[in-house]
Formats: C-alpha cells, structure tokens, sequence
C-alpha cells in the first residue's frame, strides 16, 4: 500500500542547537532544514560530530536542558511544531506516531525486564490493551525481526540475547506501535554483513507496506545508494549538500560530498566506516569563519573564508553550501 499526502510528514526548518562546555555556547547544528515525506527514506550522512544524531534527538525532544538548548527554528510534524509542544503530547507522540532506533541500543535496554515485557510496555503505553494481548503482539514483532523461535524467546533477558538479536529487539520496539515516522541511527552498524542486508530489506518492506517516513542515519553510502530516496550531506553542524535518488553519487554538487565520494571503495561495497578526508572536523567552539569546510577544501579561495554561505537550491530536489560550485567540476562515485 502506497500512502500519499499533499505536504511531509516532517518538515525540520531551520534548527539551530547549541551546547554549553568550558568554551562557552558552542553551536552543533545550525540552519539544518530538510523535509521527510510519507514513504519517503531520507539518508543522513556525514563524519562523526556532523551533527546527525544531535538533529535527530531534537524531533523527539530528547535534547538535553541544560547543556543542550534549541536556539532557532522549528520541527513541523504534519501541522504540529515539535518543539513547541507540551511534554505529555510529546510524550503521547514519542514510540507511537515517532519513534527511534538508538545508536547506542545497549543502553537502552534495561537489564531488569525481559525483551519481551519491555516491548508490550511500550505497546501498552500507547495503545492500551491487557498484558496477554502485548505479550503477544511483542512476540510477533521479534519474529518480524527475525528472531527465531520467537515465541520462547520473548521471555529472553537482554543478557540472554546476542549483540545482533538485542540491536533487533530494539527495531522491534521501535516498530511496534506502527510509526509514521522511524528515526534510525546507525541501526546496523554492530551487525554483520548478512543480518546488516537483512535489516535494510526489513526497513523497505516496513516502507513499502506502512507508508512510513524513515530517517537513516549511517556512515555507509554504499547503503545510503542502495536504500534512500533522498539524501542529506551534513558537515560540522550544517547540511552542506541534499540530492534526491542516485544524482548525488553521479555528480556531488559540494567539495565535502566529493571528498568522501572519491575516498569510498566502488560504489555497492560495504563500507563501514565513511572514507576519510585529509584534516578533521573542527571542534564546535572553533569553527572558521566562512565556509566550515574551508581549512580541508581542496577549491578554497578567499571568498570562502569572508562571509557565512548560505545553502542554495539548486535544480532537480538538489542544493549546496559552496559559493564555488558554479565553476566547479566534482568528481562522482567509481
Ligand atoms: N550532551 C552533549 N554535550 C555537549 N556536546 C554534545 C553533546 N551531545 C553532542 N554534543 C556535540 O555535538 C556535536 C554533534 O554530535 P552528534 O552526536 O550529533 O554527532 P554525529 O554526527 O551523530 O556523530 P557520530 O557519527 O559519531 O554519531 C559533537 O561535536 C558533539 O561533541
Ligand atoms: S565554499 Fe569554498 S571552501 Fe567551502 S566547499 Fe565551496 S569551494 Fe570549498
Ligand atoms: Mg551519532
């Protein structure tokens, strides 16, 4: 069943997140805005401290007070801002309507209940119903997930399960409630490569039959090429690139995008760690004037350093933070 709807699901309109440290007020993310449409698998990519799981932490206003602030924008889920929404709606949304697949699932286990009561408390939060009825729904879910034996093991303790099964429990607890919307953050990094192809067919059939909006959050564009509709490249806190369908590894339209693009082995290969760019991400409290990018961009020019670039749109679902990119030509995918 394909669900289609006149505006997306999630609109992020220029968020801004700051956190305060021992420099002071350091921004994380600053400007990000990108839309999720219904049945829609937005990727998110981009090297560690980009600001991927900050973003992503804020649609369910998981940010946080203090260190962390919202310092600008808003989350538009359908006609709702997120960040101006009492706690109990929020709450009432968060695991229902939204929900998320941690990066770091480990912790989010607690060790006390087993799998199978921690997935039915959630059901049973959201939609009500007897404990028998939850049980039950859990153990399907575990099933969907691929657990064998699904039934028994629904009584399982998280220490009962491997690495891989406890990554799944918790896809199965994020897909319970049927979402509209699923944030996953690097969900299939700890696994290995086959249960890693499993998720992936999971997350598209969920997709395909749910009409749901995922936001994949990874460091493998080779997933990235092979599962998202459209992509979103962040850099040091800011979106620096958006492209839809494969358009991006064809032709980059950033500096950055091309950078990790050429340092990748061919495109379809795995690759779990993202290829690497000469220099490092600045730390958030030193980030250069100008253009972010500007102290590893192999085109800087001294217009890249004076003023903040703003993202352009460009044709075709696409735009770029690169006042270069006119006279550029950026190398795609091998
Ligand atoms: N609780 C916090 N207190 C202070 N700084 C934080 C906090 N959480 C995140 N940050 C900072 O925000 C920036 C963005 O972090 P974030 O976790 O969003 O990166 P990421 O893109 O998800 O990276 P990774 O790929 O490693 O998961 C980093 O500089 C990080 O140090
Ligand atoms: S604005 Fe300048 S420094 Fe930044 S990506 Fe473009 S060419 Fe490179
Ligand atoms: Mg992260």
């Amino acid at each position: 069943m394909t669900v289609t709807s006149s505006g997306p699901l999630l609109r992020i309109d220029d968020l801004r997140i700051d956190f305060a440290t021992e420099h002071g007020w350091a921004n994380v993310v600053n400007g990000v805005s990108f839309d999720v449409a219904e049945n829609e698998i937005v990727g998110l990519v981009g090297e560690s401290g980009s600001g991927k799981t900050v973003t992503s932490l804020s649609i369910l206003g998981l940010i946080p007070n203090p260190p962390g602030r919202k310092s600008g924008g808003h989350i538009w889920y359908r006609d709702k801002d997120l960040t101006d929404l009492p706690k109990k709606e929020l709450r009432d949304i968060r695991g229902n309507e939204i929900s998320m697949i941690f990066q770091e699932p480990m912790t989010s286990l607690n060790p006390a209940f087993t799998i199978g009561d921690q997935i039915a408390e959630v059901y049973r939060r959201h939609r009500g119903g007897g404990k028998k009825a939850a049980l039950a729904r859990a153990a399907e879910m575990l099933d969907l997930v691929g657990i064998p034996n699904a039934n028994k093991r629904v009584k399982d303790y998280p220490h009962e399960f491997s690495g891989g099964m406890r990554q799944r429990a918790m896809i199965a607890m994020a897909l319970v409630c049927d979402p509209k919307l699923l944030i996953a953050d690097e969900p299939t990094t700890a696994l290995d490569v086959t249960v890693q192809a499993q998720i992936l067919e999971l997350l598209s059939k969920v997709r395909e039959e749910m009409g749901t909006g995922i936001i994949f959050i990874t460091h493998d564009l080779g997933v990235v090429a092979e599962l998202c509709d459209k992509v979103v490249v962040m850099y040091a806190g800011e979106v620096v690139e958006t492209a839809v369908g494969r358009d991006l590894f064809v032709q980059p339209k950033h500096p950055y995008t091309e950078g990790l693009l050429t340092a990748m082995p061919q495109l379809g290969e795995r690759n779990e760690q993202l290829a690497s760019i000469p220099g490092r991400t600045p730390e958030p409290w030193a980030m250069p004037d100008g253009c972010r990018f500007n102290p590893r961009c192999k085109y800087t020019e001294d217009v890249c350093r004076s003023a903040m670039i703003p993202l352009e749109v460009l044709n075709d679902g696409r735009s770029s933070r690169c006042v270069r990119i006119d006279e550029l030509k950026l190398e795609g995918a091998k």
